[in-house]
């Protein structure tokens, strides 16, 4: 699909960006065509119907489910005298989500959004995407609600687990990619949360605040650059407001930024219960989702109303809405080529794309002594904790996947709140416990759940190494209160590594944590929320069978004192969960105008703070090392380098490539990565080309991007906080339209 105004900005735009050629844009003027001449011959009425639609499950007592639709989060009925198919939406990009098993069909679970991202890897991004897609499809499905790109701007955010990380260039081309991958399959994708959604305390009320630079230059660069690369069908607006608009009725981000200033021609849906009135539609929103959800059905009788009552800014938004609906449905192929329940999904095939994703995401934080990889020699191993027996944590909410069959165990979270009932820990049936003891067939592996702390101690002194796996579980709707692991597992680690040196910890988290037994233990890996495969990936890494890659895609701080909202805001605030959804509350403010566009690592660099762990940090169990620097200047930066693998074993490096000074600021940012899989000895050239908006500012005055002229300082390194190469070079001046 194509969407013709991005020409412009794809010639703005450097090397990073696929050239639009003749024939796309033959084909999008074709379906600009089609799409014209059916909504040409459609009733107001039947034009209306395709902008509003329902959540079609058995909870909403007075919807009736349609005919012709599937258990799934979204239908908008089709209009069928002119063979325009209904719109049948599931969630999200880490599966084909799970509703509570009122399918009664599971999916194939990818590693969550972190994991994907700490692999650095575009095209594992694009493997994983059409993975998912290929599902969707089989099940019946034309649109994905996938494509989550928000930048985690609190490690406490609730929805991390589906996003990108912290950095725009990271998250944007990851998120493009998926996209693509997912489309690959002639359905829709999304792309969401359109914007500054960063994080869930009262998700519906409260306001995040930006001013214009700095939202430009971080939330929605990702979205910018993903939308360049994915192209998705539609936008996902948010349930925030954005300087006080709601971001579903929000003129500024809908109609000037992504409309006007991006030519976006694909269509905005709202958020599940994010719309709040009927003049949302002339501030740029296409259709409302889930309409049970809202207040009103702003999109159904009220706007059919405002219509009759003949005022020509609705008619002519009505038809433009209408238009872009089609003119996707055709463009992506969904229209002539329509998805069919009851597809085959070849699930050994896609769960190892699962674990490939798994393998590459695993972070190695600390290796000492060289415990790992673990010797075969080990007779006694213990394994401790976090349901390791039966297999690997994941997150809560729309996004929830579970294999078909279900979950492998489920542990009541519970609480108070709206969420409550919905609160359980799903894990995927992938045993970390079975997969070490195949990986060891001649160890005696013992387990303990880890419950009580001296029946994990008694085994793991016994024991020539302890495993111990902890779980920190997060869900959308609600954010976690503090960066600790929850329940007694902080302590159980301290107590286990008192009783036994060869103590390795594996991390099954949503996001950052804190680590105050850091010091205690020789051996720590992220393991994130690992899906299908996720307990054979780790004990692959465990036992050497993959070389470590993966790369923090997000600073994990020393405190929540270091960032810049050390309080939640909001968080005091009795939880509203989902029956928010909908309701008038007052709003809050989320201040994001202390960090601006220093989003993470940025921040951390301009507070001269040491975090736990930076941004891109990752072990390996070779070593590389980076020489022969060359940096060009011209239009933009290229740098070129070399990588060796130095050690003795096959693996891969993601060296990064960051600006540390422009003329006139000093700031760092990621320009430029690439992952670099080498053979022992093996030395390869890289060579990256800067997104000229990476260099740039964002004008405020003469809106768009400017390239001072100057001199551009730059690092290659290995995270964010260890320069290896520096060097820099001069670049012209320019200007880039928004
Ligand atoms: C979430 C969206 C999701 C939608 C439909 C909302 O609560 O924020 O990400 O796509 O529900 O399930």
């Amino acid at each position: 699909m194509t969407f013709r105004p991005f020409a412009h900005a794809l010639l703005a735009a450097t090397a990073l960006v696929a050239p639009i050629d003749a024939q796309a844009q033959v084909q999008a003027a074709a379906a600009d065509a089609r799409a014209a001449a059916l909504v040409g011959q459609m009733t107001m009425e039947e034009k209306l119907s395709l902008l509003h639609g329902t959540m079609p499950l058995p909870f909403f007592g007075d919807t009736p489910i349609p005919e012709g639709a599937i258990p799934g989060a979204g239908y908008v009925p089709g209009v069928e005298r002119l063979g325009v198919p209904a719109l049948k939406e599931t969630d999200a990009s880490l599966g084909v989500s799970w509703v509570a098993g009122l399918r009664g069909d599971g999916a194939t679970a990818l590693p969550s959004g972190l994991a994907l991202a700490a692999t650095f890897d575009p095209e594992l991004a694009r493997e994983g995407g059409a993975m998912v897609g290929a599902e969707t499809r089989a099940k019946g499905f034309n649109v994905l609600l996938a494509g989550g790109v928000n930048l985690v701007r609190d490690p406490r955010n609730g929805r991390n687990f589906e996003y990108l990380g912290e950095d725009p260039l990271l998250a944007g081309v990851l998120a493009g990619e998926s996209i693509r991958g997912i489309q690959s399959n002639r359905i829709i994708s999304t792309i969401k949360h359109f914007a500054f959604n960063g994080n869930e305390t009262g998700r519906n009320f409260h306001s995040t605040n930006i001013g214009e630079a700095a939202g430009r230059e971080s939330d929605l660069l990702a979205f910018q650059l993903a939308i360049e690369r994915g192209q998705p069908g539609s936008v996902m607006c948010a349930y925030n407001r954005v300087n006080d608009v709601y971001a579903c009725e929000n003129p500024t981000l809908l109609s000037d930024v992504l409309k006007r200033d991006w030519g976006y021609e694909g269509w905005v849906m709202s958020d599940w219960g994010a719309v709040h009135s009927t003049e949302a539609l002339l501030n740029g929103l296409d259709q409302q989702s889930g309409e049970q959800l809202d207040r009103e059905p702003y999109f159904g009788r009220l706007l059919t109303e405002a219509v009759a009552g003949g005022d020509a800014r609705y008619v002519t938004r009505v038809d433009d809405a209408a238009h872009r609906i089609v003119r996707t449905m055709i463009s992506t192929g969904m229209f002539d080529d329509q998805p069919q329940p009851g597809g085959v999904i070849d699930f050994d095939a896609h769960a190892q794309v699962a674990r490939r994703v798994a393998e590459r995401g695993v972070v190695l934080l600390k290796n000492e002594r060289d415990l790992l990889p673990l010797a075969r020699t080990a007779r006694n191993i213990v394994v401790i904790g976090d349901q390791a027996d039966v297999g690997v944590l994941s997150g809560g909410g729309s996004s929830q996947v579970a294999a078909p069959g279900g979950p492998a165990a489920t542990v009541r979270i519970g609480g108070e709140n709206a969420m409550g009932p919905f609160s359980n820990a799903l894990y995927h049936g992938s045993s970390p416990l079975a997969a070490i003891k195949a990986e060891a067939p001649n160890a005696t592996v013992r387990f303990a759940h880890g419950r009580y702390v001296s029946e994990a101690v008694g085994l793991a002194a016994k024991a020539d190494l302890a495993i111990i796996f902890v779980g920190q579980w997060t869900t959308e709707a609600v954010d976690v209160p503090d960066l600790s692991l929850p329940g007694n597992q902080e302590a159980l680690i301290e107590a286990v590594a008192r009783a036994n040196p060869n103590t390795i910890v594996v991390l099954q988290t949503g996001g950052p944590v804190v680590m105050p037994w850091l010091e205690r233990v020789p051996a720590v890996l992220e393991a994130w929320y690992s899906g299908a495969k996720g307990g054979e990936a780790i004990a692959d890494i465990l036992f050497g069978d993959v070389n470590p890659s993966g790369r923090l895609p997000v600073t994990f701080p020393a405190s929540v004192d270091q960032l810049p909202r050390p309080v939640i805001p909001g968080i005091d605030q009795p939880s509203a969960g989902l029956v928010a959804m909908g309701q008038a509350r007052p709003s809050f403010p989320v201040d994001y105008t202390i960090e601006g566009s220093d989003v993470g690592y940025r921040w951390f660099e301009a507070k001269a703070a040491r975090p736990l762990f930076p941004f891109g940090f990752g072990l390996s169990y070779t070593d590389f090392a980076y020489s022969d620097l060359k940096v060009e200047g011209g239009d933009t930066l290229t740098i070129s380098f070399k990588v060796a693998n130095t050690g003795d074993r096959a693996g891969v490096d993601v060296p990064q490539v960051y600006l540390t000074e422009s003329p006139g600021r000093s700031q760092q940012r990621l320009i430029g990565f690439e992952p670099v899989s080498l053979a022992p000895g093996e030395s390869r050239t890289v060579s990256l080309t800067a997104d000229r908006r990476l260099l740039g500012n964002w004008d405020t005055q003469r809106p768009g991007w400017s390239v001072p002229v100057g001199d551009y300082k730059v690092f290659v390194g290995t995270d964010a906080t260890s320069p290896r190469l520096n060097g820099e070079a001069r670049v012209r001046a320019s200007r880039i339209r928004p």
